[in-house]
């Protein structure tokens, strides 16, 4: 079982990995709500997709919309990979649940204000979570912790060096990497250490239910596309990260300067994260930029495992 059962605030935009995070939540969270913003694809369909994964699993978690659209950079998606809609081919019912509000900001700044212990994973473009900062300047201090499934010490997706969330508003990212500091980065140097197979699509298959089933075409169909990107499997990056929180355990982390670069031709959107050695035996100095837990290594079956019994649980 997982160590704590911490409450959460999801920040995500559904997206396939994001609906198997949602999933995850649930079993080992009190998930105390859930905001979508633009990202994966547009606000429209990502606030569908997390009202439609609640409801597939018969979820009462409230969904709050948020930014449509990131703070400076262009409005881009990765539809590409995760479909028209978001939820690739998959074929879902008709939407009965509807929004809880139309205002994902004034729900975290509202939340963090007023719950214990709060604790918030992000999981898609930082844009919420950075204005949730400009309208409260107390917002970062109020929550237990912040987790966020995004950038890369080393590589990237969308580019040789960036990775998407942090790419698609990397003001956004700026703002929190320089503001809200120590977060944990749940980035692709841990999350594709954790691939998903065909079999565990298949797994859950068999397991039957109408949410095992949903989550059993949502892996196959990242899957598959992830093989036709010449991955040798499905990462499921923002489950991942809904593990390092309830599991942490499972994962190893060092606290780094980390920096998000606005202005560079060729890496814009990167988490420039500072490994010199020498760091660790010093204090940071004041002229470095923050530091915040980057996560290098997981327990990649046991992180895994943990996925596939949640959903087949609920
Ligand atoms: O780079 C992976 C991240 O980008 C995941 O959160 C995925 O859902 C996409 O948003
Ligand atoms: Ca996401």
């Amino acid at each position: 079982m997982a160590n704590t059962r911490p409450k959460i605030i999801l920040d995500c935009d559904p997206g396939l990995d994001d609906a198997i995070a949602i999933l995850t939540a649930a079993h080992y969270c009190d998930l105390v709500g859930i905001t979508t913003v633009n990202g994966n694809v547009g606000i429209d369909h990502t606030t569908n997709n997390a009202l439609l994964t609640t409801q597939i699993a018969g979820l009462d978690v409230p969904v709050h919309r948020g930014a449509a659209r990131p703070l400076i950079a262009p409005t881009m998606d990765a539809a590409r990979i995760h479909g028209e809609t978001g939820l690739g081919d998959v074929k879902t019912p008709d939407l009965t649940r509807s929004i809880a509000s139309n205002n994902a900001v004034d729900f975290l700044c509202e939340s963090a204000r007023s719950i214990q212990d709060l604790h918030l994973i992000a999981v898609g473009p930082l844009t919420n979570v950075a204005l949730a900062l400009r309208q409260d300047p107390d917002f970062a201090n109020n929550l237990a912790s912040i987790t966020i499934m995004g950038g890369a010490a080393r590589g990237g997706n969308v580019t040789a060096v960036a990775e998407f969330n942090v790419w698609a508003d990397p003001e956004a990212a700026a703002i929190i990497f320089t503001e809200a500091a120590p977060i944990t980065m749940v980035g692709l140097d841990v999350t594709h250490q954790v691939l998903f197979g065909i079999e565990e699509a298949e797994h859950l298959a068999k397991v039957g239910t109408e949410v095992a089933i949903f989550a059993s075409q949502l892996l196959e169909f990242t899957y598959h596309r992830c093989r036709e990107f010449g991955m040798t499997g499905a990462p499921i990056h923002d489950a991942t990260a809904i593990i390092c929180v309830t599991h942490p355990h499972l994962y190893e982390r060092s606290r780094h300067p980390v920096s998000v670069e606005l202005q560079g031709e060729h890496t814009r959107g990167m988490t420039v994260t500072d490994m010199r050695p020498f760091l660790e035996s010093l204090e940071f100095s004041d002229d470095l930029p923050a530091a915040h837990d980057v996560v290098w290594t997981a327990d990649a079956d046991t992180v895994k495992e943990h996925i596939i019994t949640a959903v087949a649980a609920l």
